[in-house]
């Protein structure tokens, strides 16, 4: 079947399944044409849960997924992969309680430590943060949950984006610190876990440079999970829809160099846009997914239908 065939295919057996696609920006032209709903990780998570649709087929990584099952349990949710975002997959619960042990050698005591965890982590990470009574942000909320954990007193351990964690503090005046990094944990108000996203760590200083030089109106928006320096020189910083809803503000003739994911900077604007980076930065996992997984998850739903009857 070619793509146009496949795309019939899917909105056909859509409709008979009583089934909602959602996307991701990140995911491939081909898929996200397909969804219902597209949207940050915040916004996604609240239409699916909402929608009354009782089949939802989830098209980004693992944790968005999940996020879905944990606000809506009544729902089932398909992945056509399962597709882990690497940030994620660099902290789990055995990693977090020995983060949680290393600042009690430094003189912090468990009690006194509010964990906030970026959505980008598992659900196991995500209930031993909730054990100890702490919060879970999204790129376009961390800045609120912080304020709002910070109501607590007790020092913030943010887990697991060093950078998101690190561009929050600097946002709101206050010193953060990355475990390991040999600063004293108990010096700093947000202390910061070393993970950080693969494909915005390929955003930097240069680039900007770069493109200043180049053209010297253009505009720079940045994801926060970029490094702190390119964030600190960015005209803008924000979730994937608040970068879109900022560059859909601005007149057409104004250039912007875009640091976040390839696919939804590629498909932003038809001119005037660029790729904050001399390299292709695609999220590999977010890629993962076809037209042809979608359609074969279709498939493997009806096929359950069938068998349950
Ligand atoms: P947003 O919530 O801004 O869509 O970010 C999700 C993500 O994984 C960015 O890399
Ligand atoms: Fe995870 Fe980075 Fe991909 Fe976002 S872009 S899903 S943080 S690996």
């Amino acid at each position: 079947m070619n793509n146009i065939q496949l795309k019939n295919e899917i909105n056909k057996l859509k409709k008979e399944l009583n089934v909602s696609i959602v996307a991701h920006f990140y995911q491939k032209d081909e898929v996200f044409d397909m969804a219902d709903f597209t949207g940050d990780s915040l916004e996604l998570a609240k239409w699916a849960a909402k929608d009354e649709k009782p089949n939802l087929i989830f098209c980004g990584v693992g944790f968005m997924g999940q996020s879905v099952k944990i606000l809506a349990p009544q729902k089932r949710v398909f992945m056509p992969k399962i597709a882990c975002c690497a940030m994620a997959r660099m902290i789990d619960a055995d990693y977090f309680d020995n983060n949680v042990k290393i600042l009690e050698k430094a003189g912090i005591k468990k009690e006194d430590i509010m964990p906030v965890t970026y959505i980008n982590s598992s659900a196991e990470v995500k209930a031993r943060v909730g054990e100890m009574g702490g919060y879970v942000c999204t790129s376009s909320n961390a800045k609120k949950i912080i304020i709002k954990a910070r109501e607590s007193g007790k020092k913030i351990l943010f887990v697991p984006d060093r950078c998101l964690g690190q561009n929050i503090a600097i946002d709101m005046g206050l010193t953060s610190c990355v475990i390991g990094d040999g600063v004293d944990p108990k010096s700093a108000d947000i202390i910061c876990y070393n993970g950080f996203c693969s494909v915005h760590q390929l955003f930097d200083v240069e680039d900007i440079e770069f493109y200043r030089a180049k053209y010297p109106d253009i505009l720079i928006a940045a994801h926060p999970e970029c490094k702190p320096e390119v964030c600190a020189k960015a005209d803008f910083v924000g979730s994937t829809s608040q970068i879109i809803k900022y560059i859909k503000e601005l007149p057409l003739e104004q250039k912007i160099a875009v640091g976040t994911e390839f696919n939804m900077v590629n498909r932003l604007r038809e001119k005037n846009t660029f790729v904050l980076s001399s390299t292709k930065p695609e999220c590999p996992t977010m890629n993962e997914t076809t037209l042809k997984d979608l359609y074969a998850t279709l498939l493997s739903i009806k096929e359950k239908n069938m068998k349950m009857r």
